[in-house]
């Protein structure tokens, strides 16, 4: 029978001497550690780049490529990512609003950057009386896990309009960043009555034409929440006598949706980053109409429900309300010292 010893293990080992096992023994015990040590090291030096689904079981990838899968939820399987001084902190950073004017948007292409850590759902923390009652570990137990160096931020726009948030967010953390995100008034109503109605519809509930809700006989209504939502200086008053105006950022929604790099470019000198997002991040996606997001991990465009059609409406009603909101568009100008190109 032909043999090639090295193959033949027991040939092998009946032919060494005590001191040559004990030889090879050690070899092998001493890669089996370094194997382990190496893959302990290997993956305590990985960066995580993003928690890719909510808890409690969630995937991850690092910043190297690195996937598993974790219990957010259970302390031992946390182990490494506390380790690597990464908690859920309360955030640094707070998109209070408007509703209908790219909020979604916004979040969603700052979290491009790699020093931003973002909730996905809106948390309704301050806004809310019964979530707010939960207290402060509540909120930043729904905050994302984040890194010591990273931003984390959650975007609730009920925030903007709702009279206690001001006084609440400033108690939690009176140098928070606020960033506010406008669009032309009338379009944003239009955007939010659209967005009711296409609910309203689909669970087959009676709906109002625009016109109707919009107008009060021949004036504006002002008791239509949508109406009063875009009277921006209004709301705007609030947040200012409790914040210093520096504190808090606009974007321009409208820019947003056109050219989204230089509005967040600028978010990004606000937060004090570096500018990371870039226009190599985006495409014009024809088909939705809207630019949509590429990185190393990313390709996506928002959902459906953003960015719909939105319903003719009769001019001269739209025409009303951009001259209802002349004077609050005047006002917000003046306040913010920023102009905007809103009819
Ligand atoms: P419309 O649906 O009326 O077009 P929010 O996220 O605050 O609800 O805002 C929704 C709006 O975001 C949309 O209003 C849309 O115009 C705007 N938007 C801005 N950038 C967008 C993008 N890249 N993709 C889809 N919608 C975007």
């Amino acid at each position: 029978m032909t043999c090639v010893p090295w193959c033949t293990a027991g040939y092998g080992i009946e032919t060494m001497t005590i001191k040559t096992k004990f030889f090879v023994v050690c070899v092998v015990a001493s890669l089996f550690v370094l194997a382990l040590v190496g893959n302990v090291l290997y993956h305590t030096n990985q960066d995580i780049l993003c928690f890719m689904r909510p808890k409690p079981l969630t995937a991850y990838q690092t910043r190297d490529g690195l996937t598993g899968v974790l219990d957010l939820e259970d302390d031992d399987s946390m182990d490494f990512f506390h380790a690597k001084g990464m908690k859920r902190r309360l955030p640094q950073a707070i998109i209070i609003g408007v509703r209908k004017c790219g909020t979604r948007a916004l979040l969603a292409m700052l979290k491009l950057h790699p020093k931003i850590q973002a909730a996905s759902a809106e948390i309704h923390f301050f806004d809310r009386d019964e979530n707010y009652s939960r207290g402060l570990d509540w909120y930043r137990r729904h905050m994302p896990y984040s890194y010591p160096d990273q931003i984390s931020m959650e975007k609730s726009p009920a925030y903007f309009i709702t009279d206690d948030v001001p006084e609440r967010i400033y108690k939690m953390d009176p140098s928070v960043k606020l960033l506010l995100i406008v669009r032309d008034p009338a379009t944003r109503v239009l955007s939010d009555y659209t967005q009711t109605h296409t609910n309203k519809v689909e669970r087959k509930k009676p709906h109002e034409s625009f016109e109707e809700l919009v107008l009060d006989g021949s004036r504006i209504n002002t008791k239509y929440k949508a109406v009063r939502t875009s009277m921006y200086s209004k709301h705007l008053v609030r947040w200012y006598s409790r914040f210093p105006k520096q504190q808090i950022h606009i974007v321009d929604g409208d820019k947003l949706i056109r050219d989204p790099v230089p509005q967040l470019q600028e978010v990004e000198d606000f937060l004090g980053l570096e500018h990371k997002i870039s226009y190599s991040n985006f495409y014009f996606n024809e088909t939705r109409g809207f630019y949509c997001m590429k990185d190393e991990r990313t390709n996506k465009c928002l959902s459906d429900s953003k960015g719909r059609k939105h319903p003719d409406v009769e001019p001269r009603v739209m025409q009303k309300l951009q001259e209802f909101y002349q004077p609050f568009n005047e006002k917000f100008e003046e306040m913010t010292g920023k102009k905007f190109d809103w009819p």
